[in-house]
């Protein structure tokens, strides 16, 4: 899958492609160019740091980033005394935001050590036009601004930056692009996130991500499974599939295909293992997924459920169109089918209008609900969202209250539902090295790490451990052969 296209063989004399993906090619070997002569003229190699904030999907797209520099002759560091340093923003809370605005007083100090470095910000944060109207104003120096629409167009963009002597903004409002094969540089060399489809069209109240990715697509299964065979002939045997909302995959392909369909058509690929997905909405959880994922031999025993409430009247006003019946009624069954499931959710706590009796409801179907592990997160206000303008907002002192509640029995619950399987046998794949050195971490297919004294050679492996002692949300094991 990567380099289909030899930046060697490209013809630098003539007019860039029109084709999108040949485009970015032709671009990334200028961009090469450049590169080596500015780190000859330097006497060493240009670097880049790339800082990922939010959810997996952004992970999967700064690979692209990061498989685009590298191929043009940037190496990657950690810290940001870099040549190039790279934000891949996120929005869903207002932390996040805050985070990015914290860093960016830092980068300014070291640019000034530095004047040819160059900064580059994109991802969710940056479709927000208060976002991009506050950068103009108060960070001109950053040099490179985009946002979740155009990333397949980095190479272009960052040449066009190089050239520029001023910012560079372009954002779009959405696309119906989705441009395959650009080179990745995957985080891992055994598992690997898989985008099914972008964007959603759901509009929970309390949600910018609607607005931040744009309107639903779905990729063609045929694309999908082309680009998983190629990752396991390149060595892959994990994948997560990842959408805003998997179980509404295909249906606006010209050729609709339930998301049910799709993973049997995975489940045929030779040399993969493990198949994941996230994130499911309840709302649209069907029998046929939960009948594959109990025939199946590759699908994880692992199912990411978010709740965000567990009162029908607060699920109402978030827009979930489901209610706490109907979302434990979904947990029963489920379980029913495959009684060794791994169930996880995300809770939001202090919806606007949220009352203690609300908020009991919720402490309720986390009692009933015996989840793995819950996020529980509190309620964020995000402008432009219906939620936003609701009037009865919670006190922060009744939310943190809540919230802290709520953590203490999420806790509790999550230690009870993994100790089932301490002192079993279960097999894992070896995915890090942890801190200390010698000790080893992987995961179970419900998700679970285990760390145990290993050797390297193991790394990307499946073995075999005992579960010895349960630490609440890990476990301390040992090789069991
Ligand atoms: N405030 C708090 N949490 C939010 N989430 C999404 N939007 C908000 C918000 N405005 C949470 C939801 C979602 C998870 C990814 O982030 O629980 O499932
Ligand atoms: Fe946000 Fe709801 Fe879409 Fe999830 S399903 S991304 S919470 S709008």
């Amino acid at each position: 899958m990567h380099n289909e296209i030899n930046l060697d063989k490209i013809d630098l004399n003539s007019e860039p492609p029109a084709e999108e993906s040949r485009r970015q090619y032709y671009f990334m070997a200028k961009l090469r160019g450049l590169a080596a002569a500015k780190a000859q003229e330097l006497g060493r190699a240009l670097s880049y740091c790339l800082v990922t904030f939010g959810c997996q999907m952004n992970e999967k797209q700064s690979e692209v980033v990061a498989g685009i520099l590298d191929e043009i002759g940037y190496q990657r560091k950690d810290t940001e005394d870099a040549d190039v340093v790279i934000y891949n923003t996120c929005t869903v809370r207002e932390n996040a935001n805050l985070k990015v605005y914290g860093r960016l007083g830092r980068l300014h100090n070291l640019k000034d050590h530095n004047p040819d470095m160059k900064i580059v910000l994109f991802g969710c944060m940056m479709q927000e036009e208060h976002v991009v109207a506050k950068i103009k104003k108060s960070y001109p120096f950053v040099n490179l601004v985009f946002g979740t629409h155009n990333i397949f167009k980095f190479a272009e963009l960052f040449y066009e930056m190089l050239m520029a002597d001023t910012q560079l903004v372009d954002i779009w409002d959405g696309t119906d692009q989705i441009v395959e094969e650009l080179p990745t540089e995957r985080n891992y060399s055994f598992k690997s996130g898989v985008n099914i489809m972008f964007g959603c069209n759901n509009f929970c109240s309390y949600c910018i991500v609607p607005y931040v990715r744009g309107r639903e697509r779905s990729r063609e299964p045929e694309a999908i499974v082309k680009e998983i065979t190629a990752l396991v002939a390149d060595g892959v045997t994990e994948v997560m599939l990842l959408g805003q909302n998997v179980n509404s995959y295909g249906k606006t392909l010209e050729h609709p295909i339930t998301f049910a369909k799709l993973l049997e058509r995975i489940e045929e690929i030779e040399g993969l293992k493990r198949i994941r997905f996230m994130t499911s909405h309840p709302k649209d959880l069907s029998d046929e997924l939960i009948a594959v994922m109990a025939k199946s031999k590759k699908i994880c025993h692992h199912l990411h459920l978010p709740m965000q409430s567990g009162s029908s009247r607060i699920l109402k006003e978030m827009n979930r169109r489901y209610d706490k019946e109907k979302y434990l009624g979904l947990v029963e069954k489920i379980r029913t089918a495959v009684p060794d499931i791994s169930l996880t959710t995300d809770i939001i706590v202090g919806f606007p209008g949220e009352t203690e009796e609300d908020f009991l409801e919720t402490l309720d179907v986390v009692d009933k609900s015996c989840f793995d592990t819950a996020f529980t997160f509190i309620y964020s206000k995000r402008s432009g969202t219906p939620a936003a303008n609701m009037e009865n907002q919670v006190p922060e002192d009744v939310v943190k209250e809540r919230f802290d509640r709520l953590l203490a029995l999420v806790q509790e619950k999550g230690r009870i539902a993994s100790s089932r399987f301490e002192g079993t046998v279960q097999e894992i794949l070896v995915e890090d090295e942890s801190k200390e050195k010698g000790i080893f971490t992987g995961r179970t297919e419900y998700n679970l790490l285990v760390h145990f004294p290993g050797s390297e050679e193991l790394l990307g492996k499946y073995v075999k451990v005992q579960l010895d002692t349960c630490k609440g949300f890990y476990y301390l094991g040992t090789l069991a052969e």
